[in-house]
């Protein structure tokens, strides 16, 4: 076998430089960091990075959670905090900062970041200190914040709908549903799995056949006899966007477009027979499935459940004025 070039070891100076060279075209996605181990906020991609030794890294000793910035307001950024602190005390990750110093925190990061319209995803973590296992060696626990553009979904998922299978990738056990920890290999794998099979996305169905979520997003179904359903929350992510769909929702039921709505266990048979069934959470918003494991759901169209909440969604983030933040931007 022949020798290849040996590994270079790095000075400071060229590891930094190297550092800069890292920056690949999708990061001009990202706008700003909040690192804790810097205690400050970075614009220049390569500096938004986060220590090997970080527990999270290299134990998924952390959780993280995700919300949206539209028009220069975060959505629901109280309920996404509120989540990301129940997640750190089921995690046992001590907060590095109060709720409301880490809600000003990400506020700050995004007027930093100078976006509108955007994600904003931050992370808990048990925090540096070694590659130990247990988190009684970690300094202090971290907190992270980035600013990015998420990649869009295909416009034909809205107008033409969603093919999903369901997913034979074992579901987390409850508790670790419940948790947004750092392990996402099972979210990852239910796409990749759809994918293969040609589908868009996945559904996870537990060991009695009841329907749960998605990769990174809840499941509705509206029946045929126009009852909104909705698994219960104690096996799956509690989504904010859902909880928000299911509240609006009601507005639908006073005009007479659904029946009822109703949270309670599906099963894939049940679910099956839907009239429609929706896609929803912070990335996806609310999106018509039309095809279930090769087979049509409703008549294999958008159904106008899914297009009223999609509506009521962009309403929401325009006027639902207790359901926003303004971003205080630098000169605005
Ligand atoms: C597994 C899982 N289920 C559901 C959701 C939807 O939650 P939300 O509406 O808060 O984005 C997400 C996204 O965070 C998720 O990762």
């Amino acid at each position: 076998m022949t020798k290849s070039a040996p590994t270079p070891i790095l000075s400071t100076d060229e590891a930094i430089r190297k550092l800069r060279g890292t920056v690949h075209a999708k990061a001009k996605n990202f706008y700003a960091m909040y690192s804790s181990i810097l205690g400050g906020i970075v614009t220049d991609p390569a500096l938004m990075v986060v220590p090997l030794d970080d527990h999270m890294v290299h134990r998924g000793h952390g959780v993280f959670d995700t919300a949206t910035l539209a028009n220069g307001m975060l959505y629901q950024l109280d309920q996404h905090i509120e989540r990301l602190v129940r997640s750190a005390e089921m995690a046992r990750i001590p907060l590095p900062f109060p709720p409301q110093k880490l809600r000003q925190i990400v506020i700050e990061t995004a007027a930093a970041g100078g976006r509108r319209d955007g994600s904003v995803r931050y992370w808990l973590s048990a925090g540096p200190g070694g590659f130990g296992l247990g988190s009684a060696e970690c300094v202090g626990s971290a907190f992270y914040v980035v600013i990015f553009s998420p990649e869009a979904y295909p416009a034909s998922y809205y107008t033409e709908g969603i093919r999903v299978v369901t997913s034979t990738v074992p579901i987390k056990p409850p508790f670790f549903a419940r948790v947004k920890s750092t392990n996402y290999l099972p979210n990852v794998m239910v796409v990749l799995e759809a994918k293969d099979r040609g589908a868009d996305n996945g559904i996870f169905v537990d060991e009695r056949g009841m329907i749960a979520e998605s990769s990174n997003m809840n499941v509705a179904f509206v029946t045929k006899d126009r009852v909104l359903r909705h698994p219960p929350f104690d096996a799956i992510l509690s989504g904010i966007t859902i909880q928000r769909m299911l509240q609006l929702a009601r507005r639908l039921v006073e005009r007479g477009e659904l029946r009822e709505i109703r949270v309670a266990e599906i099963s894939v048979a049940e679910g099956r027979e839907a009239q429609e069934i929706l896609l929803v959470g912070s990335s996806i918003k609310v999106a018509p499935v039309v095809e279930w494991d090769a087979k049509p759901i409703g008549d294999g169209r958008p159904g106008p459940i899914a297009k009223r909440l999609l509506e009521m969604w962009y309403e929401d983030v325009q006027k639902a004025t207790d359901q926003l933040v303004a971003v205080p931007y630098p000169g605005a």
